[in-house]
């Protein structure tokens, strides 16, 4: 049978149905145990990074070339036509006809939906502005789903930048199908959407706001620490709420025992050095997950099966 992702786009969270996220989380754990390197023999994927990245590009190209296939692209889109004048369209048309998926990161919210409408092959958003990430948020639930042994009934708190952090509004759009309870941790400033909070009123889904990191923590399953993401507003503004939520090693007296602190990195001061040492911190092999989870993405989405 055909599985569901073969030949999709890649664009959003609420495309996906609970089923299909469970296909990528089973098929990136048995590609964490059983590794294959024939997956993507003889394809070719475009990997298009208009915006800075470490992990997402390096992860997809990493996944690509240890599943067999190879990549062409670029890491700065002051290197292309675009600097020119070109439009997306344009390049999106002529990169789709040299490969046979194309990876695309753009600072714009709707590009890669705009992408995927001019696209002769499947496009992958690999971050849009501060709209959607959801490939972060497949290996971030493979990550949850590895260290608490399921993705229904847990309770999981959202800390730090909740307006512009795409990674939180695509997962929590993702755990609303899964009846979590979510709590949202951040300055007003940086409060969680008004339309993701209808969109979970919507569906039933219980999330409570609240203002103390510490007192959440005992209270919870994930804890999923964000960076305020300073390139996306004013630097006044910024100065008022940097280093509100810090979260430190002396902060897990009273957290449960799999407690896992989840952070989809870069980070810079919002969780201080000392808690990677703790038992609780799994960010770095989080980001670890990130091959297995786009070598599974990237399997479905170029296999009929797998
Ligand atoms: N988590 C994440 O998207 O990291 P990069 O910006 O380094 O890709």
């Amino acid at each position: 049978m055909t599985n569901p992702l073969y030949r999709k786009h890649i664009i959003s969270i609420p495309d996906f149905s609970r089923e299909e996220l469970e296909l990528v989380v089973a098929t990136a754990a048995s590609l964490k145990a059983a590794p294959r390197n024939d997956l993507l023999r003889g394809r070719l994927i475009a990997s298009c990074f208009f915006e800075p990245s470490t992990r997402t590009r390096l992860s997809f190209e990493t996944s690509v070339q240890r599943l067999g296939g190879t990549v062409i692209g670029f890491s700065d889109g002051a290197n292309t036509s675009a600097k020119k004048g070109e439009t997306l369209a344009d390049t999106i048309k002529i990169i789709s006809s040299y490969t046979d998926a194309v990876v695309m990161r753009h600072p714009k919210e709707g590009a890669a939906r705009l992408a995927s409408e001019f696209s002769a092959v499947p496009v992958i958003n690999g971050g849009d502005g501060a709209n959607q990430h959801p490939t972060q948020t497949l290996l971030d639930l493979f990550t949850i789903r590895e260290t608490q042994g399921r993705l229904d009934k847990l309770s999981l708190a959202f800390v730090g930048d909740l307006k512009y952090g795409r990674t939180v509004h695509s997962l929590a759009q993702a755990l609303s199908l899964f009846d979590c309870h979510f709590y949202f941790v951040a300055p007003d400033a940086l409060a969680m959407p008004d339309y993701l909070c209808e969109e979970l009123d919507e569906k039933g889904i219980a999330y409570t706001l609240c203002d103390s990191l510490e007192e959440v923590i005992p209270l919870v399953d994930i804890l999923y620490m964000t960076r305020v993401q300073r390139e996306r507003f004013d630097e006044a503004e910024f100065k008022k709420i940097q280093g509100q939520y810090v979260l430190r090693a002396d902060m897990f007296r009273h957290a449960r025992d799999n407690l896992r602190v989840l952070h989809p990195l870069p980070r810079v001061d919002e969780i201080t050095p000392d808690v990677d040492a703790t038992p609780y911190a799994y960010y770095f092999e989080q980001a670890k997950n990130g091959v297995f989870a786009r070598q599974a993405l990237l399997a479905l989405v170029l296999n009929e099966t797998v």
